[in-house]
């Protein structure tokens, strides 16, 4: 661990840095704060967390699901995914979006209005940010004590070195189990989520008690982990063992009765592919295989059944091509 940090007294926006191999520090002093700030919580007010459970709507009442479920087609799983030309196939530079109007215009919002409810900014985000890859994250807490829980605040966002963020949102009382095991641990498995295994994630989003296992809830299997205490999800196509590299509390933004809100860089430690799944030097995964769900807005999630392409270009290539790129490439300012 790096940096200035006091244990048990929140400081605005702090930021934790972690490496690897400092991982029983990590637990150690994350541990201290953790309990710290969570009986700090209580002390605070049960009352606050009594209502800031009832003003709680991001888990919903979805009315008679299954009745509205049995009037609809039964999920096709055999269906290919089929490839198509992109949309506008002959898309010229300059050319913007073919056919699209402007004429309507945009409704301006502030997220922190007084009167603008969280749940809102919430609904508004997961809807209108989508699809969103869903990151199945299995961990431990210092005792060893599983946990498994779907995330799609995640994603990856580097290849060299493969790093992953995830985010935590803030809750009645206490903080995500997911996120208290990071901070106790710095480490976690990264399972990917195809098709077939939706209802036993979705299961285990489940606000489970503390120190029940999801593994059980859902019935998924375990596989042994190498670089990291948490098992891999053995359904999984895709899983990747990595450690806490980096923690951001919003604490700034802590609501009375609510836990704090973070995110979590990961550092990827080991990867696996499930054999069969991939080109031969495991350098591809086969969409056909992947089946990748994305999480979408409400209850919905979303498959693949169409993909098209869209070759990448070099300026080099292109500037002979196309009147609008010799334009600005003669108008260009000389890089000193
Ligand atoms: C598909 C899916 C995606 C989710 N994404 C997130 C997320 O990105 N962040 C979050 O805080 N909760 C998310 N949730 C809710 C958590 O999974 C849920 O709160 C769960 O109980 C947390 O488990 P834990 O306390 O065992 O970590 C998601 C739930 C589902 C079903």
């Amino acid at each position: 661990m790096t940096g200035t940090r006091t244990i048990g007294r929140f400081i605005s926006n702090q930021t934790w840095n972690f490496t690897p191999i400092s991982v029983s520090r990590i637990g150690s002093h994350s541990f201290n704060q953790l309990r710290m700030s969570s009986s700090a919580t209580a002390a605070v007010s049960e009352s606050e967390t009594a209502a800031a459970q009832k003003n709680y709507q991001i888990v919903q009442d979805s009315g008679n699901f299954d009745e509205t479920q049995a009037k609809r087609p039964d999920f096709d799983h055999s269906k290919p995914i089929e490839v198509t030309k992109s949309p506008n196939p002959n898309w010229e530079y300059g050319q913007g979006v073919p056919g699209a109007s402007l004429a309507g215009k945009h409704h301006e919002i502030d997220p922190y209005a007084s009167d603008r409810p969280m749940i809102n900014n919430y609904r508004l985000l997961v809807s209108g940010i989508a699809p969103r890859p869903v990151g199945f994250l299995s961990t431990v807490n210092a005792q060893g004590e599983k946990n498994l829980s779907p995330f799609s605040y995640f994603q990856v966002i580097d290849h060299d070195p493969p790093m992953f963020i995830v985010g935590f949102s803030s809750r009645p009382s206490r903080v995500k189990d997911t996120y208290r095991n990071l901070r106790e641990t710095g480490e976690c498995v990264i399972n990917t989520v195809s098709e077939n295994m939706i209802e036993a994630v979705n299961a285990t989003s489940i606000d489970a008690p503390y120190g029940v296992s999801e593994w059980d809830v859902s019935g998924l299997h375990e596989a042994p982990s190498t670089t990291v205490k948490p098992s891999r999800v053995a359904e999984s196509v895709f899983n990747i063992e990595g450690k806490v590299i980096d923690i951001k509390e919003f604490t700034d933004h802590q609501q009375p009765g609510m836990s704090l809100a973070a995110t979590v860089l990961i550092k990827a430690t080991r990867f696996w592919v499930k054999e069969g799944t991939a080109n031969e030097d495991y350098s591809h995964i086969d969409l056909e295989k992947l089946r990748p769900v994305g999480q979408l807005g409400g209850i919905s999630y979303g498959r693949i059944g169409s993909t098209f392409e869209q070759p990448r270009k070099r300026w080099s290539d292109e500037v002979g091509k196309s009147e609008i790129l010799a334009k600005l490439d003669a108008g260009k300012p000389v890089d000193k």
